[in-house]
């Protein structure tokens, strides 16, 4: 394990440090073209929380589909189109854990990365604990602060071995990545002015016999993503629905 460090004994979660230059596309897609759309009026309903959303958000070439599953005041804004997916991917490309990440998992050839999301809040109003994949998905998730936090926004809430409650403190240029058993929440946190915008991604092995574990969690989180096999999901036999 050369880049990926631990965040504690015994867990399934992990911190790796990038340079600031990783994030300046991404940050300047959401700054130029999401921003201004989120924070319309007619879209506050979306930061509710309480009703399920799925929508698609198009500016040219740049597509998204924003999903809410009314049970948290919480958005997944994924990448919709290819275009989109190549710009979030090239983030985990230049990041380059995947050498890491296949100590973790079984694979094949390589890690696939399946999608790229903007996680978008304004407030969170309980702790909806959870993990993100059943045991043996061989898949994980990474987040890390798109934009610095406001010093009131939630921090991310996870249980230790001894199923203690800890917090880690988001940091930028510091990204946060688990998988299986690693048991979190979002820290609540009050309304605020400011989105709290996270960049994530979920990423993991090739091999599609994991499917059917893996599509337990991540199979409904987007629209657009890419599978197991490398192809986009609904365009190929690869694997059973
Ligand atoms: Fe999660
Ligand atoms: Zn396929």
């Amino acid at each position: 394990m050369k880049k990926l460090q631990q965040i504690g004994s015994g867990l399934n979660a992990y911190k790796v440090n990038f340079n600031p230059s990783l994030l300046t596309a991404l940050q300047t897609m959401f700054d130029e073209v999401l921003k201004e759309r989120l924070n319309r009026e007619g879209y506050a309903y979306l930061f509710t929380g309480m009703e399920q959303i799925n929508i698609q958000m198009k500016f040219d070439d740049l597509q998204f589909h924003v999903t809410s599953y009314g049970t948290a005041p919480l958005l997944w804004i994924s990448n919709n189109n290819a275009h989109t997916y190549a710009l979030f991917k090239s983030f985990m490309d230049e990041l380059d854990i995947m050498d890491d990440i296949k100590e973790l998992v079984d694979f094949e050839n390589k890690i696939e990365v399946y999608c790229g999301f903007f996680v978008v809040g304004k407030k969170m109003d309980r702790e909806t604990w959870h993990k993100d994949f059943q045991d043996g998905a061989n898949a994980y998730t990474l987040i890390t602060p798109l934009f610095e936090l406001d010093e009131s926004h939630g921090q991310l809430m996870y249980k230790d071995e001894t199923s203690a409650t800890k917090v880690h403190e988001y940091k930028m240029n510091e990204a946060v990545v688990f998988g299986d058993g690693f048991e979190h929440a979002t820290q609540p946190y009050p309304e605020t002015d400011n989105l709290r915008v996270m960049l994530s991604f979920t990423f993991g092995t090739d091999k599609v016999e994991h499917w059917p574990v893996l599509k337990q969690t991540i199979g409904e989180q987007s629209n657009y993503m890419i599978l197991p096999c490398g192809h986009e999901k609904g365009s190929c036999q690869c694997v059973l629905d």
